[in-house]
Order: C-alpha cells, then structure tokens, then sequence
C-alpha cells in the first residue's frame, strides 16, 4: 500500500515537474529578449541532460569518445589544450555551469586557481557541492561585468557558453581587461556559417528561431567567424587562431544522442520535447560551426 502511495506521489511530481518546464519552454520560445540564459539553466536543473556519470552541458568532441561523459570531457581536455594550461595559471572560467570541467582542470592541469562565473545560481549551488575544491572559487556574476580586478589572470575560458552572453562583444572587452599582458583567451563556440545561408526554408528558420529563443541567444551574437575574429581584434587582441571541429561534435553528438533518448533513465527524467528534438532525424546544425578559437592580449601594449 505504502509503495503504490509512493509511486502515485512519484508520478504526480514528474507530471507537475513536466508542466512547469512545458511552460517555461514555451515562455523562453517566444519571448522576444533574449538575454536570461539562467532561465533555461534552472528549468533544465540537473535531470534534463544526457549523461550517464557527469553533467556536463556540452555538445562533447567525440574524436575517441564513445559517450557523452567522456566526449564532454575531452572537450574540456581539448580547450585546456588549446589555452595552454598550466600550474602557473590564474584562470578565469566563464559561464562554468556545474563545474565540471573546472574540477577536470584542477585535476589535469594544477592551475593556482580556478574562478568559475555563472549567471545561473542554480548551477553554482551544486557546483560547490559537487565538484568544490579549496582553489576553485563559483562566483555569481555575469562575464560580461566581471567582479574582478584588471589584469588579475593568465587564462580566461569560455566553454560553450560565449554564445549566451549579453553581448559576447562586452565579454571579449570584459576577458581583455581581466587577462595580464601576454594572457590568453580561450573559446569553444557554436558559430552561424553566414556565407550561403541567408534566407533558409521556412520551417527551418523558423525551428531556429525558437531555438534561439528557448536557449536564449541574443540576436547581437549571431555573426561568423570572421566577424568573430574582428570583433576580437577590435577588443585588443592579437594572434587569433580558429580552428574548426564541427565534424568530431555535432554529427557524433546527434547519433550518440539519438541512442541514448531510448535509455529508461533518460526517458524517465528528460523532458518529452528535448527526447523529441534529441531524437529527431534532422541534424538541426546545418547552419552552424564549432570553433576552438585561441587569442593573445599583447605582452606589451602600444
Ligand atoms: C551550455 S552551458 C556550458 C556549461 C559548461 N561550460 C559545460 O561545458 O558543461 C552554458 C553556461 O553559461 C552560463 N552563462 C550564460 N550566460 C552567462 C553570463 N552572462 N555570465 C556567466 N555565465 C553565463 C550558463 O548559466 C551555463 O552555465
């Protein structure tokens, strides 16, 4: 009697659960502004994503990886890579969502510190739970105003998350001034391809359209990578490197994903529409790139 009771309680709680995020997605859909990424991050907690031992929220990099776990974490391999990490390194890490791949840094690299800067307080209470450690700091702030001191850090990291910021423009400005002379700034980022893309069937712009709207893309962000690169240099760096990696995420993810929708647990406590998109057919990238992009602040300015 007592577990029929439990279960019919556990029920109604997934069904209140479902409806509260039903609404949520359809008021991020079509609210046209655009710029509360940490709504999305709370409605989507800790249960709607894919993993099975980690909750990253990355596309991954799938090159060796078999599963999304270990691909989300060769990302943050791959970035760390590309940023030059080491155990000198003050880093900055912006929009660090539980902090997964701070941990995996700390442990990797052995920077001196780690500040992860997360809009979305949410993530950041279970950050600290889950992947606490005496030198990393989770700090509530935008990356777009950092509350921090000019000059105060060798790397500055952004993993999937640029694309988010209100505007990714004001982050460069906001890296460029936290960085030391000679800093590094290190992005893993999804990328409109604008060449031969304008116009699009209806039905796709559309679906992108409210992509943007549910995943709470500003309009200002949606340039290409040479614009990206520009936009860089205008923020005072130099040496900007861009590297392409589109065909080790988003093809891989999507088949990965498309197996994993059917997994009891996922079914359980993923949301229908995300098991639906996750599922679809479609790629749903055509129009994007992932870019591992790669910038110096001047060792001496002027
Ligand atoms: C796609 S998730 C990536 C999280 C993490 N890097 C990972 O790979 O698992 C994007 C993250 O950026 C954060 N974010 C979005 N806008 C932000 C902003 N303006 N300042 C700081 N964090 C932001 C979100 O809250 C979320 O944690």
């Amino acid at each position: 009697m007592n577990s029929e009771v439990s279960a019919a309680q556990s029920y109604q709680r997934t069904m209140w659960r479902t409806a509260r995020e039903t609404a949520g997605f359809l008021w991020l859909a079509l609210d046209p502004r655009r710029n509360q990424p940490q709504r999305i991050y709370d409605l989507l907690s800790a249960h709607n994503n894919l993993g099975e031992r980690s909750v990253y929220l990355n596309l991954g990099y799938w090159k060796r990886a078999r599963d999304y776990d270990g691909a989300c974490q060769d990302m943050a391999e791959l970035l760390g890579e590309r940023a030059g990490l080491g155990a000198l390194d003050r880093v900055l890490d912006a929009g660090c969502g539980f902090g997964e791949q701070d941990a995996y840094w700390m442990r990797r690299f052995s920077p001196v510190k780690i500040s992860a800067v997360n809009i979305a307080e949410s993530q950041l209470a279970m950050a600290r739970g889950r992947n606490g450690h005496p030198h990393i700091e989770y700090v509530h702030g935008s990356a777009t105003a950092l509350p921090f001191a000019s000059g105060a850090y060798d790397k500055v990291l952004a993993l999937e998350s640029a694309f988010h910021f209100q505007t990714r423009e004001d982050f460069f400005k906001e890296a460029f001034r936290v960085l030391r002379p000679g800093g590094t700034l290190a992005l893993a980022d999804v990328v409109p391809i604008t060449v031969g893309t304008v116009g699009g069937r209806l039905r796709q712009r559309l679906v992108e359209y409210l992509g943007r709207g549910i995943w709470q893309t500003p309009n200002a962000n949606l340039y290409g990578r040479d614009e990206y690169v520009r936009k860089l240099e205008r923020a005072g760096f130099a040496d900007v490197d861009v590297e392409d990696i589109s065909e080790h995420v988003f093809q891989p993810f999507k088949a990965y994903a498309q197996r994993r929708v059917h997994d009891a647990e996922v079914r359980e406590r993923v949301h229908p529409w995300l098991r639906a998109v996750y599922a679809a057919p479609h790629q749903g990238f055509r129009r994007t790139e992932y870019l591992i992009i790669t910038a110096q602040k001047p060792a001496a300015l002027g």
